[in-house]
């Protein structure tokens, strides 16, 4: 029981304080649509398929990290299954729309920081497109063990573009920005490029592995 307690008060705290990150990219998003971003910026430009990807993929990207922790509240999926279902469809959908835009906006413009973070991008958004397919295929099919294990992956996912800000003002607080550049190329920008959500990824793999293994007698 105080787990649970636990469990929802960490995920009502991760809303939280994501919520400015959400609302900084949902303004930055409609913005761009509308091209009335308050200053000219290197996303935005005469390339009208690369806008609409980029800045499309934050409104949806907003949408997702808003939600996704509601997603696991264990105490709202069994008090209000139907609900969970609808966000769980509206979560997948935002999670394809976002990593498509992203996928899109790279093919079509490249990142700022080059060769080395459109890999770490590109990476990204693939294991997005695929923990959301996965995720609803499970649910679709009834295997809740596989629906949940890509759930959480997607959680993760979802949560990394946050996380990606919260690493850099973390480092930009304690290091005043040592190995980091505007162009993205510094040591710290290039591990970064991997870091707000492979290590994650992996941290849950062990849980998830850990927590398959027959309980000792
Ligand atoms: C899941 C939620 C996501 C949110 C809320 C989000 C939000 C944002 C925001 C606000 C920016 C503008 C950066 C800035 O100047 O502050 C951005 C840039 C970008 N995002 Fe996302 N994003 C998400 C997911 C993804 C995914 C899955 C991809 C995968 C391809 C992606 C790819 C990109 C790219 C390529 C850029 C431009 C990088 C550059 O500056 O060159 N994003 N995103």
């Amino acid at each position: 029981m105080r787990r649970l307690y636990m469990q929802t008060t960490g995920l009502l705290l991760v809303m939280l304080l994501a919520l400015p990150f959400v609302f900084y990219a949902a303004q930055f998003g409609q913005a761009g649509l509308r091209a009335t971003l308050a200053e000219p910026h290197y996303l935005f430009s005469a390339n009208i398929p690369a806008n609409h990807s980029v800045f499309s993929h934050m409104i949806a990207g907003a949408l997702v990290t808003l939600l996704v922790p509601l997603q696991l509240i264990g105490a709202l999926r069994r008090r209000a299954p139907r609900l969970h279902r609808w966000s769980g469809r509206l979560i997948v959908s935002g999670a394809i729309i976002a990593a498509s835009g992203g996928l899109i906006y790279i093919a079509l413009r490249g990142t700022i920081g080059g060769a080395t973070m459109n890999a770490g991008f590109t990476l990204y958004g693939g294991l997005m497109l695929l923990a959301a397919t996965q995720t609803i295929r499970h649910a679709r099919a009834g295997r809740i063990t596989q629906h949940n294990a890509w759930a959480l992956r997607l959680f993760w996912l979802v949560l990394g573009s946050w996380l990606y800000r919260v690493h850099y003002g973390l480092w930009y607080l304690t290091t005043d920005g040592l190995w980091s550049n505007p162009d993205f190329t510094g040591g710290f920008d290039l591990v970064q490029n991997f870091a707000f959500f492979l290590p994650y990824l992996i941290g849950l793999e062990i849980y998830l592995w850990r927590r398959r293994q027959p309980a000792a007698p």
